[in-house]
């Protein structure tokens, strides 16, 4: 049985981890905390961006020498590699840790190992201390390190009765401003933000982060097969982040103002797997992807959404588009069956977040 001092200690590393979110792809979020012999904290870190100093070495040299004899508690296996930053399992032999309890093993096959580096050095070591909770705050790089693709987030806005737009196509604002600041939170943590090209003519959306502080801003991504939607002078285009458009390997060309990707057509549109492979390519870990509800059908028919957020807001329609489309599913023994994981208010809307059973 894990002592109540471990279980809160590993819970503020699991916090600390959650600041790194959306700033450390290709890495994972980290966090760290160092007690000294006799369990009070003396330092504390998490990973902030890739390429910067693992938690363990900012914990490390918060805590000094009092880390001799103590304990880290990180939420990840410590890395056994020499990659942009030295081994921490050596750092940790070095500063004199006695115990390491680490919540997640690390399943890249060039990073394992740490575990069997400190025992062998005379470490206790334990694994699997609020395993879940750490788990959950870095789905994203563990989806995309098992998966071999970013992680997915579809996130959608709808009304009561599931209408994202009116009939007559518009659709601002059918949530509430509180809603809106929310959705920059998720915009915050990705490392990419995706919408059709339907979205863009329809909306002509900016897709950046407002308002979030020290967010790393996405990269913006238009999937615009024909290279028609996205024009000169479109909000994608401005210098607020950076933008790629995806177009077909015999499409015309995109505006000035973004990069763009050539990819594989699919029966409709382009490859969504293709698309996913050239992200990952580019260090994109994770996706926040808005829509509209033809390009989410075609994510979710390749299996690619591994996470759903719904707003809802308590507003009828009662006409116009669904929040999903077509996703390839004919017969309710095909239907998608979704674990919720959370439900909070979000000013006077509703957020409901799921995820795909088994995902
Ligand atoms: N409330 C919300 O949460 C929300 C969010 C987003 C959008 N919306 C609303 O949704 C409406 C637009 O929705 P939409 O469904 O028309 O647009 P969409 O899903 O943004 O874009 C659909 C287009 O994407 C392109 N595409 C590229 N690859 C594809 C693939 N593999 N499968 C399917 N499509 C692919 C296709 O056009 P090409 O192949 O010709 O490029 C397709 O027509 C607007 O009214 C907008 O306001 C609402």
């Amino acid at each position: 049985m894990a002592q109540q001092a471990d279980i809160t200690t590993m819970r503020r590393a699991v916090e600390l981890a959650a600041r790194g979110l959306g700033a450390t792809s290709p890495n994972p979020v980290v966090g760290c905390v160092i007690t000294d012999a006799s369990g009070h904290v003396v330092g504390e870190g998490f990973h902030q961006r890739a390429g910067g100093p693992h938690a363990e070495v900012h914990a490390l040299r918060e805590a000094g020498v009092l880390a001799r004899g103590g304990t880290a508690y990180v939420t990840l296996e410590p890395c056994n590699h020499t990659g942009r930053t030295g081994p921490c399992a050596q750092a940790l032999i070095e500063a004199g840790v006695s115990r390491v309890v680490y919540a997640v093993g690390d399943p890249n096959p060039q990073a394992t190992g740490g575990a069997d580096t400190l025992r062998a050095a005379g470490a206790e070591v334990e694994q699997g201390l609020l395993e879940a909770e750490a788990e959950a705050g870095n789905i994203a790089w563990l989806t995309s390190v098992r998966h071999g693709r970013p992680f997915v987030r579809w996130k959608y806005a709808a009304t009561l009765d599931g209408r994202i737009a009116a009939a007559d196509g518009t659709s601002r604002w059918i949530t509430s401003a509180e809603s809106r600041t929310d959705v920059h939170r998720l915009r915050a943590e990705a490392d990419a933000v995706v919408v059709g090209s339907g979205t863009a003519r329809a909306d002509d959306p900016h897709l950046a982060v407002r308002g979030v502080e020290g967010a790393v801003q996405p990269l913006r991504v238009v999937v615009d097969t024909e290279a028609t939607a996205v024009k000169p002078g479109a909000r994608v285009l401005d210098d607020a982040a950076p933008t790629l458009i995806a177009i077909a390997e015999d499409a015309g060309t995109s505006p000035d103002g973004a990069e763009s990707v050539r990819l594989p057509r699919a029966e409709r549109g382009l490859s969504v797997p293709a698309l996913l492979d050239a992200l990952h390519a580019r260090g994109v870990r994770s996706v926040l992807l808005e829509g509209g509800p033809t390009l989410a059908g075609a994510f979710v028919a390749a299996g690619a959404v591994d996470q759903v957020v719904g707003y809802l807001a308590p507003v009828l329609l009662g006409a116009g588009p669904n929040a999903l489309a077509d996703a390839g599913i004919s017969t309710i023994t095909e239907a998608l069956r979704l674990d919720v994981t959370e439900t909070v208010r979000v000013g006077p809307d509703l957020r409901i977040t799921a995820t795909l059973k088994g995902a």
